[in-house]
């Protein structure tokens, strides 16, 4: 799988798909994306840029910030999926970069949570650069979160987000009033992912953040 990295954006340039794109600045993402627009690019498979997807390093934190700045704003700390981390903040070890080189340009995190009484993860922020969205890269994430989870023996995820895309991974909706989240929510986008038998089945009750030590 291959990786990419960060931005400054200025006026419209001409698109890869024949949509409007902003032009770019980034001397390294222009030979990116240069390449990228090249007719022959569209038809070259991700492995041909050398696309990585890597479990998160510290070093990552300040490009990774950028892509949440840049996909939910100012006031993303005041949604739920959020507050949820304010207590003991997500696990770099089953949280994952994807870089081109040296450029990050794709992220997704897992957070340990109580759903009730079942230990589970609670699933994003999911980003992927606007310039490179489209390509795999928000699924190469999520199926590389989702395998990291099973290898550590997590039976459940949570996640608060669009259903028709986290459909394809197999998430589905909570049911409503299951488990209750710190927040609020729209109750259709409240999903779960099952890693073994009726994981979700046996949760019920509040969702709260879980010590690493987890208590
Ligand atoms: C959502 C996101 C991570 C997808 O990343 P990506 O690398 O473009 O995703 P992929 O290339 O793996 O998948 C692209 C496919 O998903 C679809 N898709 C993307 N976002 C979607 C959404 N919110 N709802 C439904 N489908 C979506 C695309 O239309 C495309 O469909 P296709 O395969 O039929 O062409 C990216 O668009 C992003 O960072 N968005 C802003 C942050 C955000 O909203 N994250 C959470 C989403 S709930």
């Amino acid at each position: 799988m291959p990786c990419y990295g960060g931005r400054h954006d200025q006026g419209p340039a001409t698109t890869l798909t024949g949509t409007t794109r902003r032009a770019e600045t980034d001397p390294a993402r222009i030979s990116i994306l240069s390449a990228l627009d090249q007719p022959e690019a569209s038809r070259l498979p991700m492995t041909e840029l050398s696309l990585v997807i890597r479990h998160e390093y510290p070093a990552d934190r300040a490009a990774v910030e950028r892509l949440h700045e840049r996909a939910f704003g100012p006031g993303r700390f005041a949604r739920t999926a959020f507050r949820l981390r304010e207590g003991h903040g997500h696990d770099a070890a089953l949280s994952f970069t994807a870089l081109v080189g040296t450029l990050i340009v794709g992220s997704v995190w897992q957070t340990p949570v109580w759903a009730g009484t079942v230990p589970g993860l609670m699933l994003g922020p999911l980003t992927v650069d606007p310039a490179f969205e489209g390509r795999g890269i928000g699924g190469g994430l999520m199926r590389r979160a989702i395998e990291a989870a099973g290898e550590a023996g997590h039976r459940l995820i949570l996640l608060v987000g669009d259903a028709p895309y986290y459909a394809r991974f197999g998430f589905r909706p909570v049911p409503r009033g299951q488990l209750v989240l710190p927040g609020p929510v729209n109750p259709e986008r409240f999903l779960a992912l099952s890693l073994s038998e009726d994981a979700l089945g046996e949760a019920r009750g509040t969702v709260r953040p879980r010590r690493p030590d987890g208590a």
